[in-house]
């Protein structure tokens, strides 16, 4: 929210006496001050400039209403005050105005004076509000986000970059695997912007087959196909003012990544059946689990389109590059799910806290999360034990203490393992073992000593 720009006034009006009149009488008021001589003009300078004030009459010469033009603008930026002009006889309109977000009317015939007193009204409530927004975002750049965990230097640095790009609207894109909180990034992501009071709303497009797809973006109309029995709003609709979170990007169907494409590219959309244009101005932040580098080398995914997604990156690293933040990890779920399920504070025993820190953990914090809430639901006493952990997480840690990040670092991995088991196998003799796995003594008596193991 930038509140450092000068006051800046749009004014609206089909008649270029008006449109003159108003800029004239009001130059003293503001040092920027645009016309505009239809909607479509209007718009087109109003997000560019993004004006503090707006005085548009109600009755255009054009496709729209002078509060259709009104609401559009306040969808793009709530924080803009409008005043609309309405002729003497059409009070109802003025009240009807105001209902719609305007803050104040003039009546016709214009009277410069009392103008430029309401032009100084709306400048002092705009300046407030611009003012109010500016601070809750200086609140939300101190502190910290609210219900993620994040004590490790990785997440820290995740959390830099979403405070950062969270007050602009620039579309953002989260990578990351499965279960490693992409979703609550976006979501803080959203809860730290001048949007958080509007909606946030999640769709995954990968659990969507391409029929329905279209018309839970966009949206349909009555009868638009068997079974739209009425209309219905689409995501891009609903998260108006807010969030569009799309989850699963990488998902879709080649036309529905097309489809996508052209609304991101335009801002507009129809609906499914119906004819009317609709301006969306959804803040767009998506998520991929996939490696969209190699999407993109395959053709499944649209290069296109990955530009338009990708504009801010975010990396949300896997759990198990980031094992320092485990104990906190654990201790946050313990907290919630003894109280969620009524038991008393429970701890870990420092062997069992060891095997959740080293375990490989391919579902990252979500299977952190069910694994510790199982514990809680299960565990008899106050402290959990080692013997008390699910059998697949023992085993897995027992194997290998850390997770290989290459994939040769994984075949070594698995090449001690395999020889270890072998020599225990064979009770320690060399030869029964080398001949078990198929080499010469030699190379046992090698990899023996290159893996350390006597
Ligand atoms: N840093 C964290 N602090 C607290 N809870 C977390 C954290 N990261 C993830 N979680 C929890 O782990 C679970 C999985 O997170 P989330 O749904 O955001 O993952 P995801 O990356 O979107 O996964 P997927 O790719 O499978 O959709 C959620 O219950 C979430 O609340
Ligand atoms: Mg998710």
């Amino acid at each position: 929210m930038e509140i450092a720009e000068p006051f800046s006034i749009l004014i609206v009006d089909d008649e270029p006496n008006i449109r003159s009149g108003f800029a004239k009488g009001l130059a003293n008021e503001s040092s920027v001050i645009d016309t505009a001589g239809n909607a479509e003009e209007a718009l087109q300078k109003f997000e560019k400039r993004q004006h503090s004030l707006v005085i548009v009459d109600v009755r255009l010469n054009c496709s729209m209403t002078g509060i259709e033009l009104m609401q559009k603008l306040l969808r793009l930026r709530p924080l803009t005050a409008v005043i609309v002009i309405t002729a003497h006889g059409t009070i109802e309109t003025a009240v009807e105005a105001m209902r719609f977000g305007a803050f104040d009317f003039i009546l016709k015939p214009v009277e410069l004076n009392l103008v430029r007193q309401q032009v100084r009204k709306a400048r002092e409530h705009y300046e407030v509000r611009a003012e109010n927004a500016l601070l809750k975002h200086r609140l939300a750049d101190s502190g910290e986000i609210s219900n993620i965990i994040a004590g490790g230097a990785a997440m820290q640095e995740v959390f830099r970059q979403v405070r950062q790009v969270a007050a602009t609207d620039a579309t953002v894109m989260i990578h990351g695997e499965s279960g490693t909180g992409k979703e609550l990034i976006a979501r803080a992501l959203h809860d730290l912007s001048h949007r958080s009071s509007g909606p946030f709303i999640a769709v995954n497009l990968g659990a969507l087959p391409e029929t329905l797809l279209e018309s839970e973006l966009f949206g349909h109309e009555k009868g638009a196909f068997s079974g739209a029995i009425r209309q219905k709003p689409g995501c891009f609709e609903q998260a108006m003012h807010g969030t569009l979170f799309l989850d699963e990007v990488t998902e879709m169907s080649a036309k529905s990544q097309v489809d996508l494409l052209r609304v991101l590219e335009i801002n507009e959309f129809t609906r499914v059946g119906g004819e009317t244009r609709l301006v969306s101005d959804a803040r767009i932040i998506s998520a991929t689990n996939r490696s969209t580098h190699e999407l993109i080398e395959e053709g499944a995914f649209r290069e296109d389109l990955f530009y338009r997604l990708n504009v801010i990156p975010i990396e949300v690293p896997p759990l198990r590059q980031r094992r320092d933040d485990i104990p906190l990890l654990v201790e946050h779920f313990i907290e919630l799910f003894c109280a969620r399920h009524r038991r008393p504070l429970k701890r870990l025993s420092p062997e069992a806290m060891e095997i959740l820190t080293s375990a490989p953990w391919p579902g990252n914090v979500r299977q952190l999360r069910n694994v510790v809430e199982r514990m809680v639901i299960t565990g008899a006493g106050d402290i959990i034990h080692e013997n008390e952990l699910p059998m697949e997480l023992r085993k897995v840690s027992r194997q290998s203490l850390t997770v290989p990040n290459s994939l040769a670092e994984a075949m070594d991995e698995c090449e001690k393992a395999t020889i270890a088991a072998a020599l225990e196998a064979c009770n320690l003799h060399r030869e029964n073992t080398a001949k078990a796995l198929g080499i010469s003594v030699r190379t046992l008596h090698y990899k023996m000593s290159r893996h350390g193991l006597h």
